[in-house]
């Protein structure tokens, strides 16, 4: 008999299941459509790595360029991380024997890599490519913040779906020269309407239009 199969309290139930037959499907497109991953939207994220290496001193102070380092990040997908021999072109003379800088000098004498740690790994399903943007003036500090003034680098942003649809979308306040891409104190000068009118100007002449087709992030 129905009524002791279904007590007659799961009546109370019933418009409770239709409204989950109707969030459940939107929450999944939700999902699909804005990335929502904790796993990946750790912004924040700042593992100490095994020698203390001072961005704030180096891109900050001594005023390097990215590229002295990340050499091959207009040219390809990855920005590759110094070799130990970028570091000793200085410090086999300069301060030499400072003692933070003993795991540089047993990697120069061994040739084991220094352990760096990554703090920027986007799951292997995406694809990301530095030079796709660093060639058409979407600037470092976009993605990575003022790294210029960190002492330790950590994630400024969450790079989750839904953050890199968002400038797939609309490229136009983030725009800039190509030459001024790693120039960390570029636009600081300009109001936003400005800065809106130069990334407008650049994206018609360039004919800059970021995808936001699947295939373009997921292959
Ligand atoms: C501009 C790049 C980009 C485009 C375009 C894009 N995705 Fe993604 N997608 C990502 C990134 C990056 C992640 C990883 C996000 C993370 O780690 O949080 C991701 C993650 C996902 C995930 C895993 C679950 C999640 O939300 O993290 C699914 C499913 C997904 N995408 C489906 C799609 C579909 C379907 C489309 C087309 C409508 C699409 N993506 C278009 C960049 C993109
Ligand atoms: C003197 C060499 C040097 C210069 C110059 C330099 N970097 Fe780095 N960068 C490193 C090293 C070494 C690491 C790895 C250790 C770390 O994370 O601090 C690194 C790590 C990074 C990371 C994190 C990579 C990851 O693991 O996800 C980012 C982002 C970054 N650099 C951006 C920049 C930007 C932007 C500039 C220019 C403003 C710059 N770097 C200038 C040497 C350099
Ligand atoms: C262009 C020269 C140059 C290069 C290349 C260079 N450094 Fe330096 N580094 C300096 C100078 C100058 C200082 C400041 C020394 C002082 O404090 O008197 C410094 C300081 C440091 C310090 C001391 C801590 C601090 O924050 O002051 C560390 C550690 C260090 N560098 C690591 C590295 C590593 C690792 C690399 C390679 C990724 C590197 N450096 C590449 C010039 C350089
Ligand atoms: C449009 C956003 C964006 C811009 C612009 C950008 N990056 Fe990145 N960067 C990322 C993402 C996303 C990752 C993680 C890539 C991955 O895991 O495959 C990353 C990773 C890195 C790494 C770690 C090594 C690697 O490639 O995985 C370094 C170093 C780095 N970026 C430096 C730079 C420098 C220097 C610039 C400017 C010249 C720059 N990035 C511009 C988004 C950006
Ligand atoms: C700040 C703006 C910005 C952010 C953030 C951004 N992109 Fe882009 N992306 C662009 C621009 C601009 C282009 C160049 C489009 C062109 O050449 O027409 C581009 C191009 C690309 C391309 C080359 C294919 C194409 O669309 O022409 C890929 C792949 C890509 N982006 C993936 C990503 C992924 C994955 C993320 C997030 C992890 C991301 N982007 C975040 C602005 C951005």
């Amino acid at each position: 008999m129905a009524r002791f199969i279904f007590p007659k309290w799961t009546n109370a139930l019933v418009p409770a299941l239709g409204l989950a037959g109707v969030v459940v499907p939107f929450y999944i497109i939700y999902v699909v459509a804005y990335g929502f991953s904790p796993d990946t939207t750790h912004a924040g994220y700042q593992p100490p790595q095994p020698v203390p290496f001072s961005h704030a001193v180096h891109a900050g102070e001594l005023g390097m360029d990215c590229r002295y380092c990340h050499t091959t990040v207009e040219h390809a997908a990855h920005a590759a991380i110094p070799p130990t021999q970028s570091c000793m072109n200085c410090h086999t003379q300069v301060v030499p024997d400072l003692e933070t800088l003993d795991p540089l000098w047993d990697s120069y004498e061994t040739g084991e890599p220094v352990e760096w740690i990554r703090v920027h790994d986007l799951p292997d399903y995406a694809y990301f490519d530095h030079s796709a943007h660093v060639n058409r003036g979407v600037s470092c500090i976009e993605c990575h913040g003022r790294v210029d003034r960190m002492e330790v680098v950590h994630r400024q942003e969450s790079l989750s779906m839904h953050w890199c649809l968002d400038c797939h979308r609309d490229p136009d306040p983030r725009l800039r020269e190509v030459e001024h891409v790693t120039d960390m104190d570029w636009g600081l000068d300009k109001t936003p309407e400005e800065r809106l009118s130069i990334g407008e100007e650049l994206r018609k002449l360039n004919h800059i239009n970021p995808s936001q087709d699947c295939s373009a992030c997921h292959r």
